[in-house]
């Protein structure tokens, strides 16, 4: 029976800005996890172009993940951190898996839905297909752990299920190939962390998304230490006192979010937050967040626009991830091709 040895596989697409969300719901967690685990870290351009995306600023955007991932403390020599298309395998697999998933159950995707919008017909086929070229993504480099957050927990089920059919479906060859048991493992989804659902500064019940039309729904993580203030300033708020514990924030889906975001920056349980703020004004409440989160982020963001102004360093680092990347999806490409009865 194989035995899949841990291995750690996340991506962030390059569009639009990085936000807190990205930040607390995936960034932090691949700090931790690059500590314990072999990790690969990838700029995901190939679902980037789902959707139109200008092509210089694709570029620029390519970059600046990169450098956000640099910034935040990720080092590139332990961990293997590199751009999706200069795998080939990546796309390579996605097609193989295009032939394994089922159309009802990329027809269950919220996430296509809620992009694709009314306009459903009109919607590219990569959009349709991103969970496959997801999954392959996952599954090329035979990944135990996906950190994520929570909109992605989807995503990740669907990658199991194609692993899973793959599995099932080529087992006799997977057998006669002389692999011994499972060809893929189940990948599991890390969604726990400090904060996997961080919410719009404007509404507490939307998602911090990097497409919100209003830039105040949002921390940028390129954003300096004024426009930082600004925002947390403008957040919006309900007419009550802090409560003291954290029962008292039910109802309360700005109170909640602001709470959640404190905690998760200075890495506390928010039944401390609360046992700080309790009965505190927001006004005072946001003066403790405003230091704290220009305290954590701003050295980020200096980092990010040093690391941009150097783009031929970005970009060496990301080719000898990507040689590295190859040099693991090379020999599971041919093992594929094997199983499947394609010649190479
Ligand atoms: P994306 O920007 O869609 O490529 O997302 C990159 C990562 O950030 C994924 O792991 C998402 O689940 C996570 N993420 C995006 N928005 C949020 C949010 N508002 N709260 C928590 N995690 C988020
Ligand atoms: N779909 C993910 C998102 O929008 C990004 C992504 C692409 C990803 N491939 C991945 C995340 C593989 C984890 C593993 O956030």
């Amino acid at each position: 029976m194989t035995i899949f040895p841990e291995r750690v596989f996340s991506g962030i697409q390059p569009t639009g800005n990085l936000h807190l969300g990205n930040y607390l719901g995936a960034i932090v967690k691949f700090v931790a996890l690059q500590k314990t685990h072999e990790c690969l870290f990838c700029v995901v351009d190939l679902h980037a172009i789902t959707v139109p995306q200008d092509p210089g600023e694709l570029r620029q955007a390519i970059r600046r993940i990169a450098a956000a991932y640099i910034a935040s403390g990720l080092d590139p020599v332990k961990n293997i951190i590199f751009n999706q298309s200069q795998v080939a395998e990546h796309a390579e697999l996605a097609w193989i898996f295009n032939c394994v998933a089922r159309m009802g159950w990329l027809n269950r995707m919220t996430q296509f839905k809620e992009k694709a919008g009314k306009d459903r017909e009109n919607a590219s086929i990569g959009l349709f297909a991103y969970p496959a070229l997801m999954a392959a993504d996952i599954l090329l480099y035979r990944a135990t752990h996906v950190p994520v957050g929570e909109d992605q927990k989807q995503h990740i089920e669907l990658a199991r299920d194609i692993a899973q059919k793959f599995n099932t479906d080529f087992a006799g060859s997977i057998a006669a190939n002389g692999h011994d048991g499972p060809f893929f493992p189940l990948p599991e989804p890390l969604i726990q962390g400090p904060a996997a659902r961080v919410m719009s500064l404007r509404d507490g019940l939307k998602k911090m998304s990097k497409s919100d039309p209003s830039d105040f729904s949002r921390i940028n993580l390129s954003d300096d230490a004024e426009a930082i203030a600004q925002k947390v300033r403008k957040a919006k708020t309900d007419p009550e006192p802090l409560p003291s514990d954290v029962e008292g924030l039910a109802g309360r889906p700005e109170a909640e979010n602001l709470v959640g975001i404190y905690a998760a920056l200075s890495d506390s349980p928010r039944e401390s937050v609360l046992q700080d703020f309790g009965g505190a004004q927001f006004s005072a409440f946001k003066n403790g967040l405003v230091d704290l989160a220009v305290a954590k982020l701003s050295p980020i963001g200096g980092e990010m626009r040093r690391l941009e102004d150097d783009p031929a360093y970005i970009d060496s680092i990301l080719r000898d991830g990507s040689l590295r990347a190859r040099e693991l999806a090379g020999p599971v490409m041919d093992q594929v091709k094997d199983v499947l009865g394609l010649i190479r």
